[in-house]
């Protein structure tokens, strides 16, 4: 792949390892102590670059080392977060820890005023890139819930984006991740160390983080995946409803569930 000058100058000579584990398209470099994400231009990579900006000094994001588009690519040169992902094992197997810091990042995240937030992801510009994405046929179905689609389920995208848009809830608008998985969230110790993956991000209701939350929660306590991988290692003890007493409010399953299908279409 070729690289923009200026990102050449900085990563000079430097070796990497690729990433593995993030679900997107991108790829993504892992320098010593610098990270390169590589991302088809498009919505989402510029809306990770302006809240990355935006949120700097407010929380623990990668710090901008350069941004460059050439040709249709957005690549992005950002400081590495220290710490490990919560996904890690060593919080894997301490859930009341890992949860408890998850509760944290989380009511961080809502702490954040939105007023001057440069990235608007509430459910009508999202229901407008849903439907771009199934009128053009860009939805992944290998990649949902198994009960989803089928038997039961939504005949097809276009059924569940109906189905979206009929039963959209009132939203409570606060700064959202809005992709809330546990290898986006990097902690050290009984600190949250950094937000990353921000293309979805910016003001939504604070269901979108929770729902994303509790499924990544679910998958991996049931060894759906695992650094990435999907290995079947599953923790028997883990309680879905942690989640809940941390954040200190009642899930509201019917939002959890609208906005677990909602992702579907992305
Ligand atoms: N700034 C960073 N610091 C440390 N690790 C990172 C950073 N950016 C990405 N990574 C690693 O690369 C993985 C994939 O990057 P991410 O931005 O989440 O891309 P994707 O869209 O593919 O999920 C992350 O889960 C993390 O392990
Ligand atoms: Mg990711």
């Amino acid at each position: 792949m070729e690289l923009p000058k200026k990102i050449v100058q900085l990563i000079s000579g430097e070796s990497y390892q690729t990433d593995e584990i993030g679900m997107s398209d991108s790829a993504v470099l892992l320098f010593k102590d610098k990270v390169l994400k590589v991302q088809v231009c498009g919505e989402e990579a510029g809306n990770e670059y302006e809240l990355y900006k935006w949120l700097k000094g407010k929380l623990p994001v990668p710090q901008i080392l350069a941004y460059e588009v050439e040709g249709n690519r957005a690549f992005l040169l950002m400081s590495k977060c220290h710490g490990k992902m919560s996904c890690d094992e060593a919080y894997m197997r301490d859930p009341r820890r890992q949860i408890r810091l998850l509760a944290k990042a989380l009511k961080q995240l809502w702490r954040v005023d939105i007023q001057n937030c440069p990235c608007d992801n509430r459910l009508e510009q999202k229901l407008r890139q849903a439907r771009f994405r199934v009128e053009h046929d860009l939805v992944d179905i290998d990649n949902v819930e198994p009960d989803t689609f089928g038997e039961g389920g939504f005949r097809d995208p276009a059924d569940l984006l109906q189905w979206l848009f009929a039963h959209r809830p009132k939203e409570e608008p606060v700064l959202s991740h809005g992709d809330f998985c546990l290898p986006n969230i990097f902690l050290d110790g009984d600190e949250v160390a950094g937000y990353i993956d921000l293309g979805r991000g910016g003001i939504a209701d604070k269901w979108c983080d929770i729902a994303l939350c509790y499924r990544s929660l679910s998958h991996n306590y049931s060894g759906k995946y695992q650094k990435g991988i999907s290995v079947g290692q599953s923790y028997p003890d883990y309680d879905d409803l942690l989640l809940f007493k941390e954040l200190g409010i009642e899930p509201d399953w019917e939002k959890i569930r609208y906005y677990i299908l909602l992702d579907e279409l992305f």
